[in-house]
């Protein structure tokens, strides 16, 4: 027995006292406290705890630390199960042993099999350098197993620490990445090479910190202040999250009156249609308890993506915002809530959508970057989900926007607008812009003659009611029924059961 307890105690400190105490000092916790924290209280139970590394090189063969350089095992969060691992920055600085893949494998093994989400915490300095080859091997088996449990069983990686060279590929292939502000980083490669091949200088925080991960390259979906908050903040998405993808999400008990509506709403869209709203406010104010857990908030804001509740249910809510940009589509925001709604569909979340979009950005910068790509991209992920689909137009569904956001030629299964509606090719100025050049050069009192005919093709197009005749938006509603016309949908769309045709797998424009 002390056999055990002796090990075990020697697997407890990690890389020793010295430097568990350096970590307090940081700010920083340890891989095991980070665990308890994310988990149920005591639920946590470790596997592989006397695992250890098999290098003989270097001096290594008299450096072994039972458990080596990660904790991995499973416990609970809100009462379900979860596989859990979190890299040990103590026992050499987390680097990447085989030993300490194979425990990561297996771990992604078991998740895959079992049907159980799995939560990475990253704290590493990337493939033991002292392994060579051996570490290297590690990632990919790491890698293919991401990729392989992708769309099977929700994968989440926080960043704690460093990220550093081929290693950020596994929380990339994961399902949604948390970073913590001014204390974690990613990077293929780092501040030190940068300069010897570009001679670009660049600290750490600039190039690869949370705020460039989660406003300039999209990398991370969740920017959070402390270590502590960050852990929390993954216990909250796990509520809206399936075990996996053949099982629903879990749903609550809903205190918040399904009939509940916000008088305020009916004059939330300004009566001049290019002033601007805040969207965010009319979704808290449909959703229940006014609650939406926003993803990628601080990218592509003139998109928003999240997860609400509608009647306890989950729901994936996907709407454009007036308030930045007009609540235009571009590259960026395009890409921003495709990979959303593929993350939606792949476990079983119904897609809300509200929609008040210009149309596609024009620009020669736009089409450069790829906006036909990207926004094939919305295209796409709207077309193959097979979830629920109920889409509300609150203002504008200009040209292609009309199409990408869930209209119901792509699939949509229930279509609402607001009386303010305007759904057209393009907006009534352009419009008569483009038609009646020449009559309005030719008339003796042009500017009158432009309001006419704005006018009457505000009158003729840029209405509801149009669409509604011709079947395309299944209801006009008043923007305070919105809530309870909602929810009636998805309980009539609960039993939804639709699937693609039989293929090895789509060819989306990546
Ligand atoms: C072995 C490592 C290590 C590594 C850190 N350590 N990184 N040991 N392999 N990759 C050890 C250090 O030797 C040290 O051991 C302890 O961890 C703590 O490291 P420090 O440098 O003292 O910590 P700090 O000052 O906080 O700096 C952290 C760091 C730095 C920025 C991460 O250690 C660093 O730059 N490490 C190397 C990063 C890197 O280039 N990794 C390879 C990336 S390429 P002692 O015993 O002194 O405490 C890669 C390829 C993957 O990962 C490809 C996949 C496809």
């Amino acid at each position: 027995m002390s056999r055990l307890d002796d090990l075990r105690s020697e697997a407890l400190s990690g890389g020793g006292e010295n430097k568990i105490r350096k970590r307090h000092e940081e700010g920083k916790l340890t891989a095991r406290e980070r665990l308890h924290l994310l988990l149920d209280q005591e639920t946590f139970n470790e596997m592989g705890m006397l695992v250890t590394h098999n290098c003989n090189d270097f001096g290594m063969g008299g450096r072994k630390i039972p458990g080596d350089g990660v904790v991995t095992g499973y416990g609970r969060i809100h009462g379900r199960q979860v596989y859990v691992y979190a890299e040990d920055f103590t026992v050499f600085g987390g680097s990447l042993s085989k030993a300490v893949a194979d425990k990561i494998s297996r771990l992604q093994d078991l998740s895959l099999k079992n049907g159980i989400p799995i939560i990475a915490i990253k704290d590493s300095g990337g493939a033991r350098i002292q392994e060579g080859v051996n570490s290297l091997a590690g990632y990919g088996d790491i890698f293919f197993r991401n990729v392989k449990a992708s769309g099977v069983v929700p994968q989440i990686s926080a960043i704690m620490g460093p990220c550093a060279g081929g290693a950020v590929y596994s929380p990339a292939l994961t399902d949604f990445v948390f970073m913590i502000d001014k204390s974690s980083y990613m990077f293929l490669t780092g501040p030190d090479v940068i300069k010897e091949v570009t001679h670009e200088d660049v600290t750490f925080e600039d190039l690869g910190g949370a705020a460039a991960h989660s406003r300039k390259s999209g990398v991370s979906h969740f920017v959070v202040s402390s270590e502590e908050k960050c852990l929390a903040l993954i216990r909250e998405l796990m509520t809206y999250l399936p075990q996996n993808n053949m099982s629903d999400p879990p749903r609550m008990v809903c205190t918040d009156p399904v009939e509940r509506s916000d008088e305020s709403l009916d004059t939330a869209v300004p009566s001049d249609s290019s002033k601007p709203y805040d969207m965010k406010l009319v979704i808290q104010s449909v959703v229940d308890e006014g609650k939406l857990f926003q993803v990628h908030e601080e990218y592509a804001p003139n998109m928003l993506v999240g997860f609400a509740r509608m009647d306890g249910m989950p729901v994936g809510i996907v709407a454009n915002q007036p308030a930045v940009l007009a609540g235009v589509l571009d590259t960026l925001s395009s890409a921003k809530a495709a990979r959303f709604i593929r993350f939606c569909d792949c476990f079983n979340i119904p897609l809300i959508v509200f929609e008040d979009a210009p149309g596609f950005l024009p620009g020669i910068e736009q089409e450069h970057a790829g906006v036909i790509k990207e926004g094939a991209k919305l295209l796409y992920a709207f077309c193959e989900a097979t979830v629920p689909r109920i889409t509300v137009v609150t203002r504008k569904a200009f040209g292609g926007a009309y199409i990408a956001m869930n209209s119901k030629n792509i699939g949509a299964d229930m279509n609402f607008a607001w009386p303010t509606a305007q759904i057209a090719v393009m907006g009534a100025k352009g419009a008569v812009k483009i038609l009646f050049k020449r009559e309005i050069a030719k008339d003796e009192d042009p500017e009158s003659q432009r309001q006419l005919l704005i006018d009457e093709y505000n009158e003729m197009f840029n209405n509801p009611w149009v669409p509604a005749g011709m079947g395309y938006i299944d209801e006009v509603i008043k923007p305070h029924e919105t809530r309870f016309k909602l929810i009636s949908s998805l309980r009539i769309l609960d039993g939804k059961r639709e699937s693609m045709p039989p293929r090895k797998h789509g060819n989306g424009p990546l």
